[in-house]
């Protein structure tokens, strides 16, 4: 069992690098932000205790985000190959991460740092449109749909997420730098850290990613 993870503020590019990075390096994404949405989704008590953390701007409990994690990644065979969008965003997620990638023979070979400045992030996210069905990420200024509100892929409509709004923006930017800036230095140090200057083109940054990953 092998780990990719991709580190990055609110905004930084996580996720338009992970559904490039996917196709191309075959491995299995997984976005606790969109777990998360989907546990709301479905309307239950873990559901309603991560909703008030979300539209808040904070992060969700660790052990939530733990057992989840335990329960996503312990169903797949011992080559699989994750790329952890979100995830660790605490030193101790970080810490639970290595305990269970131990139990399961496994290893994290890169962590990606995207690294952009906080400036950048709030008109990133203030312009960030996803799609409700397939969910595909659109900003209206850098890369707008062909008709305005629907998707290109499947003609679904397009939706601000209710934690793109700048007063929880700003919140995501601060709790970013107390609780997961920490782990740039913590991985570091292990030695696997690889720092990529996301305010270039999402298309760059996907071929300084493919190099880093393939060579
Ligand atoms: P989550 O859904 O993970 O949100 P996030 O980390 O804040 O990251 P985003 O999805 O907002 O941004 P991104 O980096 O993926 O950027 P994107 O590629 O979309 O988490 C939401 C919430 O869930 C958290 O606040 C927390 O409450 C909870 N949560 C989730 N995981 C948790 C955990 N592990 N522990 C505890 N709580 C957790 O790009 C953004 C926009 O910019 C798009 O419009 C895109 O088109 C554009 N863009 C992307 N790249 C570029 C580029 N290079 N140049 C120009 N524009 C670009």
């Amino acid at each position: 069992m092998d780990a990719i993870i991709l580190l990055g503020g609110p905004g930084a590019g996580k996720g338009t690098l992970a559904a490039s990075l996917k196709k191309d390096i075959g491995c299995l994404h997984i976005s606790t932000g969109e777990m998360l949405r989907a546990v709301i989704q479905s309307d239950c008590e873990i559901g309603q205790a991560a909703r008030a953390c979300m539209e808040s701007g904070d992060l969700v409990p660790d052990a939530l985000i733990l057992d989840l994690i335990q329960s996503r990644i312990s169903r797949e065979p011992d080559d699989a190959r994750f790329l952890f969008d979100g995830f660790p965003r605490t030193i101790q997620q970080a810490e639970g991460l290595q305990d269970l990638l131990s139990q399961l023979n496994g290893k994290i070979s890169y962590v990606l740092n995207l690294v952009v400045a906080p400036e950048v992030l709030l008109p990133r996210l203030c312009g960030r449109r996803t799609c409700k069905t397939c969910g595909a990420v659109y900003h209206i200024t850098h890369r707008p749909p062909k008709i305005d509100g629907v998707c290109d892929v499947d003609g679904g409509e397009l939706f601000q997420r209710t934690d793109d709004r700048e007063k929880t923006i700003l919140n995501r930017i601060e709790v970013y730098k107390k609780q997961t800036a920490p782990l740039i230095d913590y991985y570091r140090t292990q030695g696997v850290l690889y720092d990529i200057d996301a305010s270039l083109s999402p298309a760059e940054n996907v071929a300084i990613a493919r190099d880093i990953l393939l060579n």
